[in-house]
């Protein structure tokens, strides 16, 4: 079976339940048949996700909706995506209720500190770090690898 991942972390989860997932950046798909399941994510700025992941559900949304898809935005610079669970924001529940995404999680960013550009570096001084949390990613595509296998793909 072919799992299309975009992002990383999730994949080494996939890979040890016996699946074999694609780590692939979004634009860089040409076409979902050789796949069986989608797992699409993107980083979220200023509360949109990442135009990549938009644009790769304007293109393939009827062939998401055909197979089994899970959805992750990364973008909380602090630790509130560790303590509890983060609603997608608007685009990102519309493009779930789309494709009939199984489900959606927001993981913790990162933000050099030397982050250039207007918004960035403002946004950096004050709040620059990485919050991404590993073995939360590996938990939940373990949980993707489980109900991959309880529904046969
Ligand atoms: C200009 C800018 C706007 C951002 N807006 C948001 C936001 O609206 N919500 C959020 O959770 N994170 C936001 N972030 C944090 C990013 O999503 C986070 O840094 C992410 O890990 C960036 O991924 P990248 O390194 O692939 O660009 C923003 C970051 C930047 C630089």
């Amino acid at each position: 079976m072919r799992t299309a991942l975009g992002g990383r972390g999730g994949g080494p989860a996939l890979r040890e339940s016996g699946l074999e997932p694609d780590v692939r950046r979004a634009c860089s798909t040409a076409a979902l048949d050789r796949y069986d399941a989608v797992v699409l994510g993107g980083a979220l700025y200023v509360g949109r996700w990442h135009r990549e992941a938009r644009a790769f559900v304007r293109r393939f949304a009827g062939e998401m909706a055909e197979r089994p898809t899970w959805l992750f935005s990364s973008g909380p610079l602090d630790r509130t995506a560790d303590e509890k669970s983060i609603d997608p924001v608007r685009g990102v529940a519309e493009a779930a209720r789309r494709v009939g995404a199984r489900g959606h999680a927001t993981f913790g960013g990162r933000l050099r500190s030397d982050a250039r550009g207007f918004l960035a570096s403002r946004i950096a001084k004050t709040s620059g770090g990485d919050y991404r949390d590993r073995d939360q990613v590996r938990a939940w595509a373990a949980g993707i690898a489980r109900d991959l296998q309880t529904i046969g793909v």
